[in-house]
C-alpha cells in the first residue's frame, strides 16, 4: 500500500481553544495530509465526558473545534469531519471490545497511572476521582480507531500508548475471531518540531505559556509583547535560532521574509521590541481571515450543525460496515 492510500484518523478532545503550538505541530500538517489521503477527523466529545460534566460546555467546545477546522481550510470534500457521539456504532464497538481487553492493559495506561500517582502523592484513596470513563478511556479510543479502519493515527506523544493499545486489542481480536480489523499505527512525527511558548519552554497548556490560535488581535499583540527575551540591545548580534520570536516567525513568513529577519538578528539590526511587532503583524495577517471565518461560524452554529451532520452520514457508512462484521464475528 503506498502512503497516499493509507487511511488517516485522529480525534480532538473538545476542551478549549488550541494554541499556536497545536496549530503548527498538529492541525496544519493534518490539514495538508488530508489533501492526499482519506482522512477522518472527529471531535471526541465522548472522551471529554470523563472530565467535563456540563453539557453546554462540551457543546460549545465541540462547535469551537468544528469551526476551527473549517476556518483553517480542511477540505471537506476529502476529509470527513464529524462528532464522535453522532455515530451509534462506536458505543456498540466499545461494548464488544470490553470483552477482549484485559483489565491489566487498562491498569498500565499512563493516564490512569498518572491519576493513581497524583492520589498517592496527596495521600488519598488510589482511585479517588477515577471514574470508569477515565479507566476504560483506551477502549473507547480503540473503538474510534478500529471502527474507521485507520492505518495511521497522528497523535501527540502522550497518546501513543493508547494507539498501541488499539493495535494490541485489534491483534487479539483478529487472532480470536478472524481477520476483522486493520492494524493502526501511531504517528508522532508529522509535526514541525517543538514550538516554544512565551517563556521559551515548549508551548503547552500545562505551562500556561500559550498563544491561543484565534485570540482577538489586541490579545494576540499583548501575548506576543510578553515573550521573554534575553537583555541584548538592538544593535547586539543575536542568534535567531535561539529566539522564540524568530522560531515562531519562521512558521508564518515566506522565505524572503525569514531571510530578512534572520539577517536583522544576526547583524544587530533590530531590537526585540520591533521584532515582536513584526511577529505580531505577520501572525495577525496570516490568521486574520481564518479568524474572521471562525467568528462567523461561531455566530452561525446552524452551519456547523449541517457540516457535522454531513460528516456523520459519511462516517456512518464505514462505521456500520465495520460493526456488522464485528457483530457477525462475535455473535454469529
Ligand atoms: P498541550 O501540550 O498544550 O497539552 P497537547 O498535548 O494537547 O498540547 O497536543 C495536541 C497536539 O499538538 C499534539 O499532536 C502535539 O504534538 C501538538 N503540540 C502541542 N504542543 C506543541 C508544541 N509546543 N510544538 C509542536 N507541537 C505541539
Ligand atoms: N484521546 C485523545 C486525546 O486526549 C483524543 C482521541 C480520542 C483520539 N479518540 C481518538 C485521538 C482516536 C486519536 C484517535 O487527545
Amino acid at each position: 500500500m503506498n502512503n497516499d492510500s493509507k487511511i488517516i484518523l485522529t480525534g480532538i478532545k473538545p476542551t478549549g481553544m488550541p494554541h499556536i503550538g497545536n496549530y503548527i505541530g498538529a492541525l496544519k500538517p493534518l490539514i495538508e495530509k488530508s489533501q492526499t489521503n482519506k482522512t477522518f477527523v472527529f471531535i471526541a466529545d465522548l472522551h471529554a465526558l470523563n472530565s467535563i460534566h456540563d453539557a453546554k460546555e462540551i457543546r460549545q467546545h465541540t462547535y469551537e473545534i468544528a469551526a476551527l477546522f473549517v476556518a483553517l481550510g480542511l477540505n471537506l470534500d476529502n476529509a470527513i469531519l464529524f462528532r464522535q457521539s453522532d455515530i451509534d456504532a462506536v458505543y456498540k464497538l466499545n461494548t464488544f471490545l470490553m470483552n477482549v481487553t484485559p483489565k491489566g492493559l487498562m491498569n498500565r495506561a499512563h493516564s490512569y497511572k498518572a491519576m493513581l500517582e497524583k492520589n498517592a502523592a496527596a495521600n488519598r484513596d488510589p482511585d479517588a476521582d477515577v471514574n470508569m470513563g477515565l479507566y476504560t478511556y483506551p477502549i473507547l479510543m480503540s473503538a474510534d480507531i478500529l471502527l474507521y479502519n485507520a492505518d495511521i493515527v497522528p497523535v501527540g506523544a502522550d497518546q501513543k500508548q493508547h494507539v498501541e493499545f488499539a493495535r494490541d486489542i485489534a491483534e487479539y481480536f483478529n487472532r480470536t475471531y478472524g481477520n476483522v480489523f486493520r492494524l493502526p499505527e501511531p504517528q508522532i512525527g508529522i509535526n514541525n518540531g517543538i514550538i516554544p511558548g512565551l517563556d521559551g519552554r515548549k508551548m503547552s497548556k500545562s505551562y500556561d505559556n500559550t498563544i491561543p490560535l484565534f485570540a482577538p488581535a489586541n490579545e494576540l499583540k499583548k501575548k506576543i509583547m510578553r515573550i521573554i527575551t534575553d537583555s541584548k540591545l538592538p544593535n547586539d548580534k543575536k542568534n535567531p535560532d535561539e529566539s522564540t520570536i524568530f522560531l515562531l516567525y519562521k512558521h508564518f513568513a515566506n522565505a524572503d521574509e525569514i531571510a530578512t529577519m534572520r539577517d536583522m538578528f544576526e547583524n544587530g539590526k533590530i531590537g526585540y521590541g520591533d521584532a515582536k511587532k513584526m511577529l505580531f503583524e505577520k501572525i495577525d495577517s496570516v490568521l486574520s481571515a481564518p479568524r474572521a471565518k471562525y467568528e462567523y461560524l461561531m455566530a452561525h452554529t446552524d452551519e456547523l450543525d449541517s457540516i457535522l451532520a454531513a460528516g456523520a452520514a459519511r462516517a456512518r457508512d464505514t462505521a456500520n460496515d465495520t460493526i456488522n462484521r464485528v457483530q457477525h464475528a462475535m455473535l454469529g
